[in-house]
């Protein structure tokens, strides 16, 4: 018996097959382009992410011979993208994806106009630029064409499910970042919907993470090889399908994931809103709640320091640039980098926000800003774990997880920046990992997610901080979070200049 997890990632899919043991048998990966069409603004073609979840599946089941034995497939996605179709179910735009910044104007409307503290009460969030409400105004006000012709609004993996089933489910933790869920009673919230103009029709169906989408359509089933029985399960978001991925489903463990975005992840027993919604307060993919703060950009980060600064590297670009950063030490010789290159959401929403390197000098090397870009990110991490100390949440151990914690230096950094004991689980595919179990799940193998994770989910490593690196740490830190507040009012004045 096997399950397909299929994390729909913003770069690529990733397809992961586990058996019934929870054993990840194979794995594979499809990349997708994401389109800049304006400075701030991400698109994707849903149909590149259909095709490649489709021959994905059928790659990957032909190549294991698994044919009639998937009993189940579940979804992790990227989160709060805006998927539009017609009344023929044709898609009327490219998705606009979470990263997207465009959506300033709409969240003011939100926050200001209609009041933070009213939406905070519908939903039990502030409006993000990311999120999927402020797209669905910015659509309405820009493009009404199209505004008019969508009977069907979605995420992206919602979208993927549709096409497998023909049925358009979502799920709590994904739907919750719409912004147009009620997190509290986990059902669509009517204020919200009255508020963005939109009827209840033209959104999915509501679920938990581990019940039934559907069924796979049968040409469906003929195309990829797979057994017309093939349940599909409602999955959830990235970040909660991830922390089911690395057992965070209970008080005290914390997730870190260093992926395209950071992200610092909570689990709780109950639904719990801080004050200012200075972190998200989601459904969790288990049945219950969680608070998260998430940066824009972490992984990506390195990856934009690779493909745009550093592309001439002979040889692997990460090795010798992360050799280069271990060289450079603690406090990367005086530089300190501010990892905005999105814009930035936690802790300070602000689309304008743009990345800095601080301190640079005659002798600061490539190897001192390499090692910026690590601790900057960790740095950002670290300003939603101080939200999460002041609000008393328990902090017993980090799970790190994501592209960035495959290098051992940056998890150390991590460790010493969170001042933190970091653990490494056994699997490594993540969220598709956490979307494998949650097929599982539906197809009751286990008889909760909490039951899964812990039958699953075994420590295998940890990182304990580095004494008089975290106490160096806690100084730079202090010039670090006096940055952006030095800098915000530049950020503003610089993007009324250069991207309007
Ligand atoms: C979560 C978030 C990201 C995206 C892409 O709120 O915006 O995790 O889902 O990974």
């Amino acid at each position: 018996m096997y399950f397909i997890g299929i994390d729909l990632g913003t770069s690529s899919v990733k397809l992961a097959a586990m058996d019934d043991k929870g054993k990840v048998i194979s794995s594979l990966s499809k990349d997708y382009p994401v389109s800049y069409p304006k400075t701030g603004w991400a698109e994707q073609n849903p149909e590149d992410w259909w095709n490649a979840v489709k021959e994905g599946l059928k790659e990957l089941v032909a190549r294991e011979n698994i044919k009639n034995e998937v009993k189940g497939i579940s979804f992790s996605g990227q989160m709060h993208g805006l998927v539009m179709l017609d009344k023929d179910y044709n898609v009327l735009r490219p998705a606009i994806l979470w990263c997207d910044q465009r959506t300033e104007k709409q969240c003011d409307y939100l926050n200001i106009t209609i009041g933070q503290n009213k939406i905070s009460q519908y939903t039990g969030n502030k409006a993000l630029t990311g999120f999927t409400a402020p797209k669905i105004l910015w659509v309405k006000e820009n493009e009404p064409d199209i505004f008019k012709k969508a009977v069907h609004m979605m995420l992206p993996k919602d979208y993927i499910s549709f096409k497998l089933t023909g049925n358009i489910v979502t799920d709590v933790s994904d739907a919750s970042g719409m912004l147009l869920l009620d997190v509290k009673t986990r059902k669509w919230s009517k204020e919200m919907l009255d508020i963005v103009g939109i009827s209840q029709d033209v959104l999915p169906i509501v679920k938990e993470s581990w019940e039934k989408a559907g069924q796979i359509l049968p040409e469906i089933a003929e195309y990829t090889g797979l057994s017309q029985d093939t349940n599909i399960m409602a999955g959830a978001g990235d970040q909660a399908a991830g922390a089911v991925g690395t057992g965070t489903v209970s008080p005290g463990i914390i997730s870190a994931a260093l992926g395209t975005s950071g992200v610092i992840f909570a689990s709780s027993e109950k639904y719990e809103v801080d004050s200012d919604n200075r972190l998200h307060s989601f459904c969790h993919a288990n049945g219950k709640f969680h608070q998260m703060g998430v940066m824009l950009s972490a992984a990506s980060c390195l990856q934009w320091w690779v493909d745009n600064v550093n592309k001439d590297i002979e040889g692997d670009p990460f090795e010798v640039l992360l050799k280069e950063a271990e060289e450079s030490g603690v406090g990367a010789n005086g530089v300190i980098f501010l990892p905005y290159l999105m814009g930035e959401r936690t802790p300070y929403s602000d689309a304008n926000a743009r990345g800095v390197f601080f301190g640079l000098s005659m002798t600061t090397t490539r190897g001192d800003m390499t090692r910026a870009i690590l601790e900057g990110v960790c740095f950002g991490l670290r300003d939603s774990l101080e939200i999460l100390r002041d609000l008393n949440v328990p902090i017993e151990e980090i799970r790190i997880s994501g592209g960035g914690a495959k290098s051992k230096l940056w998890k150390q950094i991590a460790a010493d920046i969170l001042n933190t004991k970091v653990v490494m689980i056994n699997s490594k595919e993540g969220p598709a990992y956490g979307a494998a179990i949650l097929a599982a799940v539906g197809c009751g193998l286990y008889s909760s997610v909490d039951e899964a994770c812990k039958n699953l989910i075994k420590i295998t490593d940890s990182v304990d901080p580095i004494v008089e690196n975290a106490s160096k740490y806690d100084k730079i830190y202090n010039i670090y979070k006096n940055l952006y507040p030095a800098l915000m009012k530049s950020y503003k004045n610089a993007s009324d200049i250069f991207e309007k």
